[in-house]
């Protein structure tokens, strides 16, 4: 087993194989050199489309973790038709039937836990954290939607009029939803969009994030097992230029959830606006330029912890990752200090181990982009510090956790979406321009502060425009029920994913007939 012992071995003798391996990650090992096969899924049946595109694991390209057949427009206007013939029946059955099916959903992911962290590290690069993480809140949306349709769909609001007359709406499913999601959240992103579409009454065409269409198939696979009908789901792994424009241009749908880049949800909604019929909900989440306030009466520690898990975990892969850290000027060089040391304990590498604290970014073209702003930052701004990669790092695609010191938010461009994070001082008397000056920047996803001062942390929270803050801690990791996710402006459209308002958009309120 070449990535088992004799990798841990060849990373040196400082390893001891028995405490490193856990008995769950052993599970998990057993996967590591399974190949998966990906294809799209029409009525239940995978389709050979002939377009086979190799995956290779992000961490190591010798490694390869399986083959996709890639769909093409044609499949796109097939998938369609299938989930419109689905619609009727599907929306029309008892909800509390429909959300069994993704009750079960989320057991099967739970029994399959080892095989999915294995994928997510083997085709996203994810570490044995991430992974768990990453089934645990796919998990949790397949029950925290299921729970909210049930009574969502069994409530009904009547108003009664002074003769008598008697007005009564519920709600129903609104049709086809397309679903497109990212690669950084292959599982849990997909899954949540999928089942609050499904939940909610209607059928899904499921368009994955082209780096994570293996993770996806498995989804759809482990769906029909739970007992969702095959003409409730059709997924369409593939190119988005070549899969998302038919499909988000088709006058058929009935709505868009989307998770990606703004460029993207810009693309999507010209594309919705140019169809000559209905107008049609499209949920966005988007990127986000996320600051983290930290003054003088935060506790340095805390704040370093905080700092580095949120710019780097995941290899700084999350939309809710920390990019700016924004420090009150008497505390700077302390802070810069102690992040100096904790970047210098980072360590770079094989996702699957366990010592690993930042695995590699998706691919290659996201690895060649950060690469290039690392390079292009050293010009003008000042390199606090940078973790060194690991020996055998050019086997995969790893980009070095980096810390430049900035003079101004107004020198950030577009969101570097990796492992990079921006420091910038601030005078005390400055903190409301500063808020304003990050509310300038148009998103408005996370905020992290950090402060010992209930009144300063209470004035900056009301003064800022975002969709999540987090007081002295991370600001990554959303709760699925508890923490309800979702920005403004530049970040997307809301309503806010794991959240109570979530399924609405998906629904329409439909007049129960009329009593006299
Ligand atoms: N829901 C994720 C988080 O909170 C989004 O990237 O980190």
């Amino acid at each position: 087993d070449i990535y088992g012992a004799e990798r841990l071995n060849s990373r040196g003798p400082n390893i001891d194989i028995d405490s490193e391996w856990t008995p769950f990650s052993q599970k998990v090992n057993h996967w590591l050199t399974h190949q998966w096969q990906g294809a799209p899924i029409i009525n239940g049946e995978a389709i050979e489309t002939g377009k086979r595109v190799e995956v290779r694991a992000p961490y190591d390209q010798r490694h390869l973790t399986g083959e996709v057949q890639f769909a093409d427009a044609e499949l796109a206007q097939r998938a369609i038709e299938a989930a419109s013939a689905g619609f009727d029946s599907w929306h029309t059955t008892p909800v509390g039937i429909r959300t069994q099916s993704l009750m079960r959903l989320g057991d099967l992911l739970e029994e399959n836990l080892d095989e999915l962290v294995a994928l997510c590290h083997q085709e996203a690069g994810k570490t044995i954290q991430d992974g768990i993480d990453e089934v645990r809140e796919a998990v949790d949306f397949c029950r925290y939607y299921a729970l909210r349709a049930n009574e969502l769909f069994t409530t009904t609001h009547t108003r009664l009029l002074a003769d008598g007359e008697q007005h009564t709406l519920m709600r129903d499913g609104r049709g086809v939803f397309v679903c497109i999601s990212p690669w950084n959240f292959p599982l849990a992103i997909f899954l949540g969009q999928v089942t609050a579409a499904l939940a909610a009454g209607n059928t899904v065409v499921a368009k994955p994030a082209e780096q994570t269409s293996l993770i996806a198939t498995r989804a759809i696979e482990l769906m029909l097992e739970a007992g969702v009908p095959a003409s409730a789901i059709q997924l369409l792994p593939g190119r988005g230029g070549e899969v998302g424009g038919p499909l988000t241009s088709d006058p058929r749908i009935a709505g868009v959830a989307f998770t990606g880049s703004t460029e993207t949800a810009r693309v999507i909604s010209r594309a919705l606006a140019a169809r000559d019929c209905a107008p049609v909900p499209l949920i966005a989440e988007t990127g986000g330029q996320n600051a983290m306030i930290i003054d003088s009466t935060s506790l340095p520690e805390q704040v370093i912890k905080d700092a580095v898990q949120s710019a780097f975990a995941s290899a700084g892969q999350r939309c809710s990752a920390l990019r700016v850290l924004c420090v009150q000027s008497d505390i700077a060089d302390r802070i810069i200090d102690l992040l100096q040391g904790a970047m210098a304990e980072l360590k770079t590498g094989n996702p699957c181990l366990h010592s690993t604290d930042v695995g590699p970014v998706i691919d290659t073209d996201a690895q060649q982009g950060l690469l290039q702003y690392i390079e292009q930052m050293q010009s003008h701004a000042q390199l606090l510090a940078q973790t060194p990669l690991h020996a055998d790092a050019e086997q995969g695609t790893f980009v070095p956790p980096t810390a430049f010191e900035i003079d101004s938010i107004e020198r950030l461009g577009r969101e570097q979406f990796g492992p990079i994070m921006h420091l910038v001082r601030y005078e005390a008397r400055d903190l409301d321009a500063l808020v304003d000056q990050i509310n300038r920047c148009g998103y408005g996803l996370t905020l992290g502060i950090h402060s010992r001062n209930e009144g300063t942390a209470a004035h900056i929270e009301a003064r800022a425009r975002v969709g999540n803050t987090y007081i002295n801690r991370n600001q990554v990791g959303a709760t699925v029920g508890v923490q309800p996710f979702g920005g403004q402006g530049l970040s997307g459209t809301g309503p806010k994913a794991g959240g109570p308002h979530y399924l609405l958009r998906f629904t329409r309120l439909q007049p129960a007939k009329p009593r006299q």
